[in-house]
């Protein structure tokens, strides 16, 4: 009986210290945590819990605001906001965002697809142009991220959405984006390191073969395209696992080059799949794999482009809840709870955000 009360005692005292232990979280990446750098959506995204469509790709909060909310700090504002204050931190994301340039699709003849220019470079950038506003000298901007939480990604899944998308075999999407893709999130993460961020979270891609979108465009008769238990679409899974592996082996290179930054890889992919073999351990009573809001009752998945949702055609599911696909390519605010908490408490980032030992 003492020793609980010791144990809820410390518990409480730690949930205290942990509010106090980042002054301020700063975001990088596209439409997975962008909060409304580019507003193109209207209602029903923003149902659940907004009640308007802010930006945001879901009907309510995405992964980076339950981050926000678990380390006790506000919902982050986007940098383009105007009059608002950065000093808890600021949102880079962008959605439609890929990671490599411009000119890297350009001289593809792939950028017709590209409408933000909002690269992990380009986010760097206004980053550091901002921060003397935020932190003033890079001296004391050293201190003031020594003392901040970054979240840097995901980034990527544009990136192979516009080599897909754009006709380019898988096989060649994989020699040819993802080590330039890993590179430059690599990249964009020594830059952060030399700006003074010693706590980064960096976010793996997500089994996109799980998603509507994918499944529709990309259906198969052939059932060995499709994982027996899963029923997501293998080679996009493959593509997604080799970035993944790719992108780890970077983080472990800066793990000795900087023993004193801690760079924690953040799974999605290992979360989302279980989301598909296991729906109904999460209440995901409709399947893993249909979407809530779109072509309800169109194909096997509820997602067509003619009908996508906010669009003419599409309608909403009963429940958001039940569901983990929102609108064929995002996710719901259900599945994006549960995806934080796996970040804060673990096992999904290790050691957990909200670790008790301090990861320095
Ligand atoms: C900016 O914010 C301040 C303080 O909240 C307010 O007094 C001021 O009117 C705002 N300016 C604009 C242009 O919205
Ligand atoms: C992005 O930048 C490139 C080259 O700087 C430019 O040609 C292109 O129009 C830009 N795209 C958008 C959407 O601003
Ligand atoms: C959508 O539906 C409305 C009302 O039926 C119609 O006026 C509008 O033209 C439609 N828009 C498109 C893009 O089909």
């Amino acid at each position: 009986m003492e020793l609980l009360v010791l144990f809820f005692a410390l518990t409480s005292f730690f949930d205290i210290s942990f509010s106090q232990r980042y002054n301020a979280l700063f975001n990088f990446g596209d439409s997975l945590s962008d909060t409304g750098n580019v507003v193109i959506s209207s209602l029903p995204y923003g149902m659940t819990y907004f009640g308007r469509a802010t930006g945001r790709a879901s009907d309510g909060r995405l992964v980076i605001d339950f981050i926000a909310e678990g380390i006790g700090l506000p919902h982050l504002p986007p940098n383009t906001a105007r009059n608002v204050s950065f000093h808890q931190g600021v949102n880079f994301a962008f959605i439609a965002a890929p990671a490599l340039p411009f000119e890297f699709y350009h001289e593809r003849r792939l950028s017709k697809g590209l409408w933000v220019n909002a690269s992990v470079h380009q986010q760097v950038d206004r980053f550091e142009k901002l921060l003397p506003s935020v932190c003033g000298t890079p001296q004391d901007c050293k201190d003031f991220l020594s003392k901040s939480l970054v979240v840097f990604g995901e980034f990527g899944g544009n990136d192979y959405n516009t080599g897909i998308f754009g006709g380019l075999p898988v096989s060649e999407v994989r020699s040819t984006f993802v080590p330039r893709i890993t590179q430059a999130i690599a990249e964009g993460v020594e830059r952060l390191i030399g700006l003074g961020a010693v706590d980064l979270i960096v976010p793996s891609v997500l089994p996109v073969g799980c998603f509507p979108l994918y499944l529709t465009l990309y259906s198969s008769s052939n059932p060995e395209d499709y994982g027996p238990r899963s029923g997501c679409a293998r080679k996009f899974n493959a593509l997604s696992w080799y970035h993944n592996a790719l992108l780890l082996r970077q983080l472990n290179r800066f793990r000795h080059k900087y023993p004193a930054v801690s760079i924690r890889y953040a799974d999605y992919y290992a979360q989302v799949f279980d989301f598909a073999l296991n729906p109904l351990k999460y209440g995901f009573k409709d399947g893993a794999l249909r979407t809530c809001c779109g072509a309800a009752g169109m194909g096997k998945y509820n997602f067509n482009l003619r009908a996508k949702c906010d669009q003419n055609g599409s309608s909403v599911c009963p429940d958001p809840t039940t569901h983990v696909s929102w609108d064929g390519i995002h996710m719901t605010e259900a599945a994006h709870r549960i995806i934080a908490q796996g970040w804060l408490h673990g096992p999904y980032v290790n050691p957990p955000i909200l670790s008790f030992i301090n990861p320095h």
